[in-house]
């Protein structure tokens, strides 16, 4: 497989008002083509800026991010982003949300429809096309998010916590058809979740961080058939391999929290 995203040597550094935070540090991950990357780890460890430097929204200090060889130094239409809260308009309905962006590029009125409508149908919401986010369910609302990232046709979707404020039925459901756009489109996906289980559940591989700074502390293929069982023993094992692996960043965050209280 060729490498479609290629971090090399990232650091980044956020200069704040009594000292400078280095939130990652010697970031190397070559992401091949269609691969479902997790990045975990507890809040703070630094994956909402690999995200976003990843997106383009903001750049590393120094090191390159490079997507199918070019740089990047800014957003762009190949790479989709979905976040935890949902960035939908709210003056628009769910068709309007979904056909948005095909506006923006100049297509057909015709061609919109049918893109949007073929979406909608996908993820469920043709019944919705006419409704308001507000009121919508949360689950409802991130399958407008994602429906609007596939208009665009990005190769790449980059999704920071997307399930993170659903309930677990209904996380679960999203989570398998994730998988399900995953495998029919051949995305190439970078997922950050603080959920082992989450990352388990889908990934090919999952990039663990280390809590401020954010270097990788372990890269881990998984393997297991889909769709997986979170009641099985490999998955177990795994669970209890990489719950061990993110506890200690969690102290260490935690530890870095008292430290805080206690000089103030
Ligand atoms: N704009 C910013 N200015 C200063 N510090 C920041 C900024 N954004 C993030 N940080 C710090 O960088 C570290 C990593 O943050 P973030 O990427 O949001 O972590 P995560 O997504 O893993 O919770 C944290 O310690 C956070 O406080
Ligand atoms: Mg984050």
């Amino acid at each position: 497989m060729s490498t479609h995203i290629q971090i090399q040597n990232v650091q980044k550094v956020f200069q704040t008002t009594d000292h400078p935070v280095v939130a990652l540090k010697d970031i190397q991950l070559d992401i091949p083509r269609g691969q479902f990357v997790c990045l975990l780890g507890p809040s703070g460890c630094g994956k909402s800026t690999l995200l976003n430097a990843v997106a383009g929204f903001s750049l590393p200090t120094s090191g390159r991010i490079r997507v199918d060889g070019q740089v990047v130094s800014e957003p762009g239409p190949d790479r989709g982003m979905v976040f935890q809260e949902y960035a939908l308009f709210p003056w628009m309905t769910v068709s309007q949300n979904v056909g948005f962006g095909l506006e923006i590029k100049g297509m057909s009125k015709p061609d919109i429809r049918s893109r949007v409508d073929d979406l909608l149908a996908k993820l469920h919401l043709s019944d919705f096309r006419d409704r308001y986010p507000k009121d919508l369910s949360g689950g409802m609302r991130q399958r407008v998010a994602i429906a609007r990232v596939l208009a665009l046709d990005s190769p790449i979707m980059l999704m920071d916590e997307p399930f993170g404020a659903l309930d677990a039925l209904t996380r679960r459901t999203l989570q398998d058809e994730l998988l399900k756009i995953w495998g029919e489109f051949g995305k190439t996906i970078l997922f950050v979740t603080h959920s082992i289980e989450e990352s388990i559940y889908l990934a090919d591989r999952i990039v663990v961080m280390t809590y401020r700074p954010g270097t990788i502390k372990r890269d881990v293929m998984v393997s297991l058939p889909r769709p997986r069982d979170p009641s099985g023993a490999a998955f177990n094992d795994l669970k209890k391999e990489l719950s061990w692996l993110v506890m200690e960043e969690q102290q260490r965050h935690q530890a870095d929290e008292l430290k805080v209280l206690t000089t103030d």
